[in-house]
């Protein structure tokens, strides 16, 4: 049964090959004074940032600059980018780049007018905002985390080694997003597959809770397959535009808090994959990969059912005469099978784990309830040794 719920989702998409014109619709609802935020230079590479500085200029728009957001970007990045949001008055940060980039606008549009130390507040107390917000556009240029239609913030903080994500609410969802599949065709194929599995992580950690006979089940099922499709065909021809866009419209519907809607919830991959994060500075969507397969396998004598039936719908695995065991065990080794094939990481020690970490990283990793086994502390660092191979 589906739960009770309100769904609205403000995020206006601009999708397809043209979509970046569409920037010279929304920038004149904002102020003149616009922040311009972009990573380490790849938008300087590919052409993009040219692209973009002409349509500001054309607008007449005052552009400050906050280059050099890092993935998995940091606190002490944050409390820099406040400072120069409040300098420049800004009326609207246009966020060029990936999950990280966005992530980051978000971080800056809530905390530059807030009065204690952000990362306190939205990270450590997961408090609501009550401050003035500055809205964020985004352009977004590697696909994988959702971000550019949902409210999650995730930010590092090194010294005390946490990765924490802070889901806000409408007001912190981005303006407007543009995507442009053919933006992604220059990521390097390691961020390309990382995105692919980031997509993959959040359809199975919503999918894989609540025995409900639910809609969003169904719709889940569809997205995945898909996604295996396409990305079969994109790591075989990285700039084959029916598969990248095809890839991009899902990753933006796996976590634009649609299919979570009415369902219960699971996320213990993510919060073991952000601890990893927090030790290593690892790729987010590899951190994900690397202990999926023991995390399944560990959950799946609880979820059984829902395992099966994840084996045939979505990995066509044949259930006639077999046990419910083999059936649903089939499926995950189709799984791990298919991340082998796409270049996934699968070894946490490629990542820079050591064993000496994982009692740390078990201790870094939120424990969920909304899954088929509440994890403890050991439990957690049996899966971590599971995923040293
Ligand atoms: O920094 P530049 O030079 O731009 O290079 C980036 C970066 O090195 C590069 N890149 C991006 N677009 C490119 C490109 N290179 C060539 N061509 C392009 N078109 O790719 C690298 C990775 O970028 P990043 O933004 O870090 O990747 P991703 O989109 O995976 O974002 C990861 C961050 O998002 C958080 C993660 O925890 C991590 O911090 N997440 C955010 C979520 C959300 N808002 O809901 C949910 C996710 O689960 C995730 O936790
Ligand atoms: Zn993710």
């Amino acid at each position: 049964m589906l739960g009770n719920f309100s769904y609205s989702n403000p995020t206006r998409l601009y999708f397809g090959e043209d979509s970046l014109n569409y920037l010279n619709e929304e920038l004149p609802k904002y102020g003149k004074n616009v922040l311009l935020v972009y990573g380490g230079g790849s938008i300087k590479k590919n052409g993009i940032y040219d692209k973009v500085m002409e349509i500001l200029k054309a607008n007449g728009k005052n552009i400050f600059e906050d280059a050099g957001v890092m993935p998995n970007p940091t606190v002490e990045k944050l409390y820099e980018g406040c400072r120069r949001a409040k300098e420049g008055k800004v009326d609207l940060i246009l966020a060029v780049g990936g999950g990280s980039v966005c992530d980051y606008a978000k971080a800056v549009s809530v905390s530059t007018y807030c009065e204690e130390d952000p990362w306190e507040k939205y990270y450590l107390r997961l408090e609501d905002v009550d401050n003035e917000i500055i809205p964020v556009g985004c352009v977004l240029t590697m696909v994988g985390t959702g971000s550019e239609m949902n409210g999650g913030s995730v930010i590092t903080n090194h010294e005390s080694r946490l990765k924490i994500g802070h889901v806000f609410g409408d007001r912190v969802f981005p303006k407007f997003s543009i995507l442009n599949p053919v933006f992604t065709f220059t990521l390097p194929k390691y961020q390309m597959v990382a995105g692919f599995f980031d997509i993959m992580s959040h359809i199975l950690e919503q999918y894989f809770s609540g025995e409900d006979d639910n809609t969003s089940d169904y719709i889940m099922e569809g997205l995945l397959k898909s996604l295996i499709h396409s990305s079969r065909i994109a790591v075989e021809n990285p700039t084959d535009y029916e598969a990248r866009s095809n890839i991009m419209w899902i990753a933006t519907w796996a976590l634009n808090t649609l299919v979570a809607k009415g369902k219960a919830t699971d996320w213990m991959v993510h919060m073991i994959g952000q601890s990893i994060g927090a030790y290593t500075d690892a790729t987010h969507g590899m951190t994900l990969s690397a202990i999926s397969m023991a995390y399944y396998r560990h959950i799946c004598p609880y979820g059984l059912a829902k395992f099966k039936r994840y084996a045939v719908n979505v990995w066509d695995v044949e259930p006639l005469g077999r046990s419910d065991e083999e059936v649903a065990g089939e499926g995950l080794d189709r799984m791990e099978t298919y991340m082998k094939e796409i270049g996934l990481v699968t070894d946490i020690k490629e990542l820079g784990v050591t064993v000496d970490m994982l009692d740390g990283i078990a201790d870094g990793s939120f424990v969920m309830d909304g899954g088929y086994k509440k994890l403890d502390h050991d439990e957690i660092v049996e899966i971590l040794a599971a995923s040293m191979r």
